[in-house]
């Protein structure tokens, strides 16, 4: 699976199944979070077979089920558009190995994740991991109008970066983002919301995908 096919097949999943992550699966999966980390100084871990976080009663309100592997990603503060912007990198080469996933910002116990944490950091953020019961149902979207601006006809990279924006995962699918394209310059910009510079950060990945890095620079 190419990483844009990845963008299409995901969809949340909160109900996984008995099988483990196997050791080819977890070494790639290892690899690219490396890669992450170093270049954005957070510190992702990956952490498996481990039930507790996902055990209590806010995993039981958020309808999570049988979730034992997570991404736990730790940083500084300030760091919530990289979070987004690196934890999304890591979810599609996820599900490019054929793992699905779900970002959780509230349905999991913060006290039960055993992660390591630098000083100044915290932990911002999981992302449940496993093989689905299901692949997930595509998301409501708001339209593509709604959600960019262009100064004069819009070009089809412009188009190809907003239509997998779309598709990207936002907390509580709310969307809160707007991309602006003016000389060729691409702005985006986070609305009001509860967590909307992490979703921009995640919104900003699923763009340059699309779009193709070459084709335009970000404001
Ligand atoms: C930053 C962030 C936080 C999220 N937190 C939770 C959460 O606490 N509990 C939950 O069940 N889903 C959570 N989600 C998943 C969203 O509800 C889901 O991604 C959204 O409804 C869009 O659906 P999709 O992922 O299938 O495209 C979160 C997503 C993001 C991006």
């Amino acid at each position: 699976m190419t990483i844009m096919e990845a963008i299409k097949a995901r969809h949340a999943v909160r109900s996984f199944t008995d099988r483990k992550i196997d050791s080819e699966t977890r070494t790639a999966l290892i690899a690219v979070i490396d890669e992450c980390n170093a270049e954005s100084g957070l510190h992702i871990q990956l952490i498996c077979d481990e039930p507790k976080a996902f055990d209590g009663m806010m995993a039981h309100y958020g309808n999570f089920k049988n979730c034992c592997n997570y991404l736990a990603i730790a940083g500084r503060p300030g760091s919530d558009e990289a979070v987004g912007y690196y934890g999304e990198k890591a979810v599609l080469t996820a599900q490019a190995l054929g793992l699905n996933s779900c970002w959780v910002a509230m349905s999991y116990s913060k006290s039960k994740v055993p992660c390591k944490l630098s000083s100044g950091e915290k932990l911002q953020i999981v992302i449940a991991l496993g093989y689905g019961e299901t692949q997930g149902i595509p998301h409501k979207s708001k339209s593509m109008g709604a959600l960019c601006r262009t100064d004069d006809s819009m070009t089809a990279w412009f188009k190809a970066g907003m239509e997998a924006a779309l598709l990207a995962p936002t907390a509580l699918n709310q969307q809160k983002f707007c991309f602006t394209l003016k000389d060729g310059v691409v702005s985006a910009k986070a609305g009001l919301g509860f967590y909307a510079k992490m979703d921009l950060g995640i919104v900003k990945y699923h763009f340059e995908l699309g779009a193709g890095k070459d084709h335009f620079k970000w404001a």
